[in-house]
């Protein structure tokens, strides 16, 4: 199997690097591809070194790539994500371009693996604030049924990328910013991707339609606020569930506690509950502060952290391939 990343040098490039070692992936040969500004830049991979590619149109063809892991950036993978289909390649692809496409699978693998059979060669890669959420909501959605979402997000700056992460470093110096509308060092800023004419973000609608694709259920009602934090890494999300059906709240915590990639950290007499730097490094998604909504009948409120660029973006996309591997 050959298989290539697209962006490997990258905040999320870099990851799937480690990620695909870690997990020990079955690859045959090895690519690492950005664009012509780091072409010829060294990366250690299982011990080798590999030395960067500039993409081009022809890559996929001439290297004989099976699967693609892309995180380039929207218009990278909007020109090159069909070429690389087209050349029999799987494209996993980590930007925005194509999640809400319907007839591209949108995928998180412990919530509608299945969905991959339906490839037509990309497949999409959720939204990383999204991903952590389904997998707590998924497995509730099934037993009780879920009426409606509110999400409130506090996203690490890692989320935008190099650009992001350097904000934060040079703003605790006091630098201006580059990458973000005001100074992230010290502040919240209720504006992630750009606003829409409804006065939601992009990335609020992101989560909402998101959300809805990968449970299946166009009639779930879901409203969102996402806020950028300095965090450097690592997403917190408050999360408000509302049930069509009654439940009881330690059976529900016990659901949970069985879910697939999913750790309950709710003892609060203890002070434990998911945090951000806890999260960061790992591959599942946490969730506590699990509590009774006592303002409707059948609601909780629970607190759910990941670390955005492993469970969020490579990790999930590294799962992807392994079932893909696996199972087609
Ligand atoms: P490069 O290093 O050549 O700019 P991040 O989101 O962390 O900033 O990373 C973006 C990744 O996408 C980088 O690896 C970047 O490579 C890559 N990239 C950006 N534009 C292209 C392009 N046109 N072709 C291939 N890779 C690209």
């Amino acid at each position: 199997m050959n298989l290539a990343v697209v962006g490997a040098t990258g905040m999320v490039g870099r990851t799937f690097l480690k990620v695909l070692e870690e997990r020990q992936l079955p690859i045959d040969n090895f690519y690492a591809f950005a664009s012509s500004r780091s072409a010829g830049t060294k990366l250690m991979f299982n011990n080798k070194e590999y030395t960067v590619l500039e993409l081009n149109e022809n890559s996929f063809k001439e290297y004989k790539i099976d699967i693609a892991l892309f995180s380039a950036g929207g218009g990278t993978s909007l020109k090159y994500s069909p070429i690389a289909a087209q050349s029999g390649c799987i494209v996993i692809d980590n930007s925005s371009t194509w999640r809400m496409d319907p007839s591209v699978p949108l995928v998180v693998t412990e919530v509608n693996p299945q969905d991959i059979l339906t490839n037509k060669g990309i497949i999409a890669n959720p939204n990383c604030s999204t991903i952590q959420a389904v997998v707590a909501l998924a497995p509730l959605h099934k037993k009780y049924e879920i009426k409606r979402i509110v999400y409130t997000t506090f996203q690490a700056v890692s989320g935008a990328g190099m650009g992001g992460w350097s904000d934060l470093e040079e703003g605790l110096k006091g630098n201006e910013p580059k990458k973000f509308p005001h100074q992230i060092a010290g502040n919240c800023i209720p504006h992630i991707d750009v606003f829409l004419d409804n006065g939601y973000t992009k990335e609020e609608i992101k989560m909402v339609e998101e959300t809805k694709k990968i449970l299946h259920d166009s009639n779930l009602k879901i409203t969102a606020t996402t806020v950028r934090v300095p965090v450097f890494n690592g997403h917190s999300e408050s999360i408000n569930v509302e049930f069509n059906k009654e439940f009881d709240l330690n059976e529900l915590k016990e659901c949970l506690e069985n879910a697939e990639g999913l750790i309950v950290q709710d003892d609060v007499k203890n002070n434990l509950y998911p945090l951000a730097l806890n999260a960061s490094d790992k591959d599942e998604v946490f969730v506590g502060r699990i509590r009774r909504d006592e303002s409707v009948e059948n609601g909780i409120n629970m607190w759910v952290v990941a670390d955005n660029i492993r469970k969020g973006a490579a990790t999930n996309a590294v799962q992807i391939a392994e079932w893909i591997i696996e199972n087609m």
